[in-house]
C-alpha cells in the first residue's frame, strides 16, 4: 500500500489535475486497490471549492473527470499520514519544506524533476492566471511525471 498526495498553491488546478489524472492512470494500471490518491494547497485560498472550471474541462477533454474533488490545505498530519507527498512546484516544495519541521524531508518529491528527468522542466506552471493554452500544457506535463510515477511504484510494489 502506497498514500499519494499532490501539492500545489490552490489546490483546483494542478494538483487536483495530477489527481485525476493520475487516479485514472492508476485505474487502467490495476494498482488503485494499493493505493490511497489525495490532493491538497499549501494556501487555504480556496478551500471547500471544486477544481477550475478551465482545468476541469481541459481535463475532461483528456478523459479524466475532477468534478469530485474539493479543494483543502495541507495539515501537518498528513506529513505523517502519507508516503509520497508531491510538489508541482519549486515554491510549493520550498513551502512544505517550512511546515514540515519534523524531518519527513525523504518523503517530499518534486512532480516533473522526480519522475518526469526528460522534459528537463522542474516546475509545472502555475495557469491561473494566464490563458487555454497553460491549462492544456499542465494537462501534458502531469500526464508524462504520472506515467512516470506508475512506472516506479509498479517496479516497487512488486518487489
Ligand atoms: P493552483 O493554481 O496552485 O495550481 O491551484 C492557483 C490557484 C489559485 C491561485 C494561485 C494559483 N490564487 O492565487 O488564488
Amino acid at each position: 500500500m502506497r498514500s499519494i498526495l499532490f501539492v500545489c498553491l490552490g489546490n483546483i488546478c494542478r494538483s487536483p489535475t495530477a489527481e485525476g489524472v493520475f487516479r485514472t492512470k492508476a485505474e487502467q494500471a490495476g494498482l488503485t486497490e494499493q493505493l490511497f490518491i489525495d490532493s491538497a494547497g499549501t494556501s487555504a485560498y480556496h478551500v471547500g471549492e471544486e477544481p477550475d472550471l478551465r482545468s476541469q474541462q481541459e481535463a475532461l477533454a483528456h478523459g479524466y473527470n475532477l468534478s469530485y474533488i474539493r479543494s483543502r490545505k495541507v495539515e501537518l498530519e498528513d506529513f505523517e499520514k502519507f508516503d509520497l507527498i508531491i510538489a508541482m512546484d519549486q515554491s510549493n516544495l520550498t513551502n512544505l519544506k517550512l511546515l514540515n519541521s519534523n524531518g519527513y524531508n525523504s518523503k517530499l518529491k518534486l512532480f516533473l524533476k522526480d519522475y518526469a528527468a526528460d522534459l528537463k522542466i522542474t516546475d509545472v506552471p502555475d495557469p491561473y492566471y494566464g490563458g487555454a493554452k497553460g491549462f492544456s500544457h499542465v494537462v501534458k506535463l502531469i500526464e508524462q511525471a504520472s506515467d512516470g510515477l506508475i512506472h516506479t511504484l509498479q517496479k516497487e510494489l512488486s518487489t
